[in-house]
């Protein structure tokens, strides 16, 4: 069965593949795992379930944001670590930046709830603790790294009032340019 569940993610979210520390893929896996088994989603749900709650009518799923925003964090990673190697040695953390990618909505299947109309509203838990609040609460007892528990916790409002880890910069800012340019392009921004 737990195989099952590991091989079904990661086939629907090959980019787990990508962390190269086999630890941090594990707690990445478990990180799914938990979510699923304390909440009404399941992972059919992942693909389903709208990134956006607060604007009607975007037909971008959580999986698909989820993969965008990783996908999009390794590109400027890339590009990022070679052209500063010789030019001050900036360097970003390549599990850290994937393992916090993929893992910084995760809190969003502990504070939604489906409902019957098959749209989501916000869990008890959910209406005290915002996704990236439970998401690094999550990320910490699966016992993945401070680091990544850094990112995933400042990836939105909630780390405006603290300074942000280089990992932290990039995945914020993705996150962020992926729900501006959609809303931009609904008309709502
Ligand atoms: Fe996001």
């Amino acid at each position: 069965m737990e195989n099952e569940f590991r091989e079904m993610l990661l086939k629907m979210l090959p980019e787990i593949y990508w962390i190269q520390n086999e630890t941090i893929r594990d707690g990445v896996v478990k990180c799914h795992e938990y979510v699923m088994e304390h909440s009404d989603w399941t992972l059919a749900d992942y693909d389903k379930m709208p990134f956006i709650k607060s604007i009607a009518g975007c037909p971008v799923s959580c999986l698909c944001h989820t993969r965008t925003v990783t996908r999009m964090c390794r590109m400027f990673m890339d590009e990022y670590n070679e052209a500063y190697k010789d030019h001050g040695g900036y360097k970003l953390d390549h599990d850290t930046v994937l393992a916090a990618a993929i893992l910084h909505d995760i809190g969003k299947f502990l504070e939604w709830e489906k409902t019957s109309d098959g749209t989501a509203v916000k869990t008890s838990q959910g209406r005290l603790l915002r996704h990236p609040v439970s998401g690094a609460i999550l990320a910490a007892k699966m016992g993945l790294p401070d680091a990544i528990v850094h990112c995933i916790f400042m990836h939105s409002t909630e780390g405006n009032t603290s300074k942000r880890m280089p990992e932290a910069v990039l995945v914020y800012k993705v996150d962020e340019m992926n729900f501006d340019c959609i809303r931009s392009g609904m008309g709502v921004l």
